[in-house]
């Protein structure tokens, strides 16, 4: 089967090599070296949030985790192997998830259907629902209840980052990284800080979730 834009990937990619070449003669080598990310990202792994794209960062600025609406969920060993390594080998300074408005994800959590597999990922969201089911309820707006629950959803997997283990020990011993929840307008391109309270949720955290006794006895 003939599929040219299939084809216009490798095309694309030799243009793209040559460019790069051209205006920095060692930039793959240079990359090829070691990565040193300031940041990463945890995103949507819907095709119009791409995360180099919407912040300007470049090659080697981002580690980057993507899955369906943003979950950081404990038994999900990929998301627990990024936040791990983020910390303790490349030593980011920030975590970032980011959500989405519009979110396919947010929006199927929303319908009372199941969807085979996938129920299990999307119950993760559904829990968020339900511990604010009272303030979503009060939107009248479909839309706007889906606005409310990305950006809770958001919120709420701040808070997971800052359960494990490996990121309140980089936190206790180093002050890093921060954690901040992003969303992001598929309407108009538009990137916000939901400013969210890190040094507040932590505290809110460690008074269940604490693993500070067992960092200081590992000293
Ligand atoms: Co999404």
């Amino acid at each position: 089967m003939q599929d040219e834009k299939y084809n216009n990937i490798f095309a694309n990619n030799k243009k793209w090599v040559a460019d790069k070449v051209n205006s920095q003669k060692d930039f793959f080598h240079r990359h090829y070296e070691s990565q040193n990310p300031d940041y990463l990202y945890i995103g949507c792994s819907d095709s119009r949030v791409p995360a180099n794209e919407i912040t300007g960062l470049d090659m080697g600025d981002l580690f980057v985790h993507r899955n369906i609406a943003n979950v950081v969920a404990n038994n999900d060993v990929n998301t627990m192997s990024i936040l791990q390594y983020a910390v303790e080998v490349l030593e980011v300074k920030h975590i970032v998830v980011c959500g989405h408005y519009g979110c396919g994800g947010i929006k199927a959590a929303m319908q009372p259907h199941s969807f085979g597999v996938l129920d299990n990922w999307l119950r993760n969201i559904r829990d968020v629902y339900r511990f604010h089911k009272l303030e979503l309820d009060d939107y009248k707006v479909e839309e706007a209840r889906m606005d409310r629950l990305a950006e809770l959803n958001v919120e709420e997997q701040c808070m997971n980052v800052i359960k494990n283990a490996a990121i309140q020990e980089a936190y206790i011993l180093n002050n890093r990284p921060q954690v901040h929840g992003w969303i992001y307008d598929m309407r108009n391109g538009v990137l916000k800080d939901l400013n969210i309270n890190f040094e507040e949720m932590l505290k809110k955290v460690q008074e269940i979730y604490n693993l500070e006794e067992d960092v200081k006895k590992h000293q």
